[in-house]
């Protein structure tokens, strides 16, 4: 039998995609085991490997490899032979720190066994329940926003002359609660609620009690309950129901005439795009689905949504002026958030 001929595609192309995803797989490992061996808590101050390696009882030469591996990527500082945090991962990946990302971490290693067992979660109907995914996502949420857009979007909300005038305002979905709380900071005489599934409402209680907010929870589900009236600003963040044309008729009733609609969302391009990490995040998107919020194909939609176009049309209809739109990344340029994710203010004129 002769030799096969030499392939006409080398197989170094192949190769090269192996190589890279799987060196992007073991940085990603290198960054877990770090996080779970609590090695942030540890590198607080000047440490040499040996130490470290005692400390978390693996070998030296592992150790030396993984924080030489940490100074790479800009987690871990080095001088002469003796590491410690950079300020990226002191302020985020030491426990004590109050930017900690720890419930963030956990998402992440939830999404990872996901991926892990990939061929039984493609097969599988996996169905998250509402009232339990949510109290985490907005706990990893609350996180984000306050080293994101928090202090930004407050910024612009306080600055509106409507809510200078405001008496009463809400926020659907308010999770955290942290927007409402910082501007019931602002504007102390502010009746201020935050409307949100009852399993969430404990969580945000505990936030209000912890930053001494004065703060109300409305518990109730913005698909069936109404939100109650005589609102002056109502303001929604990252929402199943940020995009639905039925919540947004709940909104307008809500409002009083003259009264702002502030909605922060992600809206998706109309044209669904052919970006690999938007393949991939449409792809993760439909891995699991909601027992309540019913997802829709694209990555942070649901069903009945509108694209935004279509969102801001039905809201004129309704009787609101669209008074302005921003995207959140120019708003606040270190926000979690993607070019997709917009800003719109509506006030309800009729
Ligand atoms: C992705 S989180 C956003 C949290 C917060 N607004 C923010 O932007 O950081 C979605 C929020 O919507 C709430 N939510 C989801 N379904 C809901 C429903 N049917 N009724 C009321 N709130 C709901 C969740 O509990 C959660 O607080």
């Amino acid at each position: 039998m002769d030799l096969p001929k030499r392939p006409d595609v080398p197989y170094k192309e192949l190769e090269s995609i192996f190589e890279n995803s799987l060196s992007q797989l073991k940085i990603f490992y290198i960054l877990k085991s770090s996080i779970d061996l609590r090695l942030y808590d540890r590198l607080k101050d000047y440490k040499s490997f040996e130490e470290i390696s005692d400390m978390i009882n693996i070998k030296p030469t592992l150790s030396y490899y993984i924080l030489e591996i940490l100074t790479k990527i800009g987690l871990v500082e080095k001088k002469d032979t003796l590491y410690k945090n950079s300020k990226l991962s002191n302020l985020y990946l030491n426990s004590d720190s109050q930017y900690y990302k720890g419930k963030s971490f956990i998402l992440t290693t939830e999404k990872v066994n996901m991926w892990e067992d990939l061929m039984d979660t493609m097969k599988g109907d996996i169905k998250k329940n509402d009232n339990n995914h949510f109290p985490l996502i907005i706990q990893v949420m609350g996180e984000n926003s306050i080293s994101g857009d928090l202090y930004d979007v407050v910024k612009l909300i306080s600055n509106l002359d409507e809510f200078k005038k405001a008496k009463r305002f809400l926020e659907i979905g308010g999770g955290h609660g942290f927007y409402t709380i910082a501007l019931s900071n602002v504007k102390p005489d502010l009746e201020s609620f935050v409307f949100d599934l009852p399993s969430v409402v404990v969580e945000t209680k505990r936030y209000i009690e912890k930053y001494s907010s004065k703060v109300k929870t409305i518990a109730g589900d913005f698909y069936t309950d109404s939100f109650g009236e005589d609102f002056d600003i109502i303001f929604s963040s990252y929402n199943p129901s940020g995009k639905n044309p039925d919540v947004a008729k709940k909104v307008y009733e809500s409002l009083n005439v003259g009264g702002l609609f502030l909605t922060k969302q992600n809206f998706p391009s109309e044209n669904e795009g052919d970006d690999l990490e938007e393949l991939l995040a449409n792809f993760e998107w439909n891995l699991t689905d909601l027992t309540n919020s019913k997802k829709g194909k694209r990555s942070f939609t649901f069903k009945k949504d509108l694209f935004l176009r279509d969102y801001l049309l039905f809201l004129e209809d309704l009787g609101f002026e669209i008074l302005n739109s921003y995207n959140v990344l120019d708003l606040s340029p270190n926000a979690i958030a993607t070019v997709n994710d917009k800003i719109v203010i509506a006030k309800k004129v009729k």
